[in-house]
């Protein structure tokens, strides 16, 4: 290969910068020119290009967010629109593509092989941690620091006024953060998708803590979780059902999004950036590297896809206990 393409696409996360860098300097490092593609699918069909050198990642490994912007692109979708992109790419001279983000960049990503010939590989970078052939998606561990850092705030306020908090934290389809940053910031109860606790049981749950002797508690709630009410109808129900608790609610929506890349996600980035350019200068396409078992791996697109990422059951066991 002689030149790659790098975008970010879907819905942006800490350490995406990090995975730029990461991806324009081994391409420098292996004299392989790189071009930086700009609000994602969109950035191709329009040719909005940008060269790149090792000089034009410096001072972004610290940065939140993603320079190369990010889009979500209907007309992507559409057979046209690729074709376009595709158009876009052969004038520049680009033969082989990383993109970074999560399963709808993928999606397209894998339809743009498949009518192209296209060699790509992804980088999975979503808060969401949604994506399966990775133990971490670029920006989770961000995104937990910066719950768990919020929700020890509201700790204060709720534990000064002997409230109860409903804190609903994103996650559409997945209970990933709410499980981990609500046990790490010591929640009474987390509601995610995967697990359906049930209007009664959370009442139960509420009652008996509070007979246990505590004054306040923090109710961690999934965006995407399906307990039949959303976060406001939640507060209402409980108050209506348990009249001793006193409930505020606290929506924490894009802010875990942005921020300085966690120590973790920067690693984690520096690596996955290598691998994806080495993969395809040894000729490999339609791959997204992953860490499983603290090693770099790859996993075929289709698999990340289609796969189902598994909360991990017993941290639902051990968030119980620690509401003991
Ligand atoms: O996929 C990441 C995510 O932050 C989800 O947790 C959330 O549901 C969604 O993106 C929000 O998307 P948007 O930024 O388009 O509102």
């Amino acid at each position: 290969i002689k030149k790659v393409g790098v975008l970010t696409s879907g819905g942006d996360s800490p350490g995406m910068n990090a995975a730029i860098r990461s991806v324009v300097r081994t391409c420098a490092y292996h004299n392989i020119e790189c071009i930086g593609i700009y609000r994602g699918y969109q950035g191709m069909i329009e040719g909005d290009f940008k060269e790149m050198g090792p000089r034009s990642v410096n001072n972004i490994v610290n940065k939140g967010g993603t320079i190369l912007k990010s889009a979500r692109s209907s007309e992507f979708k559409t057979a046209e629109g690729r074709h376009k992109a595709h158009e876009n790419l052969l004038k520049a001279g680009v033969d082989a593509l990383v993109v970074i983000g999560g399963d709808g960049t993928f999606t397209g990503a894998l339809l743009f092989n498949k009518e192209f010939d296209f060699p790509i590989m992804g980088i999975p970078g979503t808060i969401d941690n949604d994506i399966f052939g990775t133990s971490h998606t670029l920006g989770y561990d961000t995104a937990l620091n910066t719950v768990v850092e919020v929700i020890d705030k509201i700790r204060d306020t709720a534990s000064s006024h002997n409230r109860l908090f409903f804190v609903e934290v994103m996650g559409r389809d997945a209970g990933h953060i709410a499980l981990n940053a609500g046990i790490g910031a010591g929640a009474e109860e987390i509601l995610i998708p995967e697990e359906d606790l049930g209007l009664e049981r959370l009442l139960e749950s509420l009652q008996k803590s509070k007979a246990s002797g505590k004054s306040s508690s923090i109710v961690v709630i999934a965006e995407g979780d399906k307990i039949g009410k959303n976060v406001f109808e939640l507060k209402d129900y409980v108050e209506a059902n348990l009249p001793e608790y006193d409930v505020r609610v606290s929506v924490l929506g894009h802010m875990q999004r942005g921020g300085s890349p966690s120590c973790f996600d920067r690693v984690l980035a520096s690596r996955l950036g290598v691998k994806a350019v080495e993969s395809l200068i040894d000729g490999k396409s339609n791959f997204m590297v992953g860490l499983q078992n603290d090693a770099v791996s790859l996993t075929p697109l289709e698999q990340a896809i289609k796969g189902k990422t598994m909360i991990d059951r017993e941290l639902l066991r051990v968030s119980d206990i620690m509401s003991t």
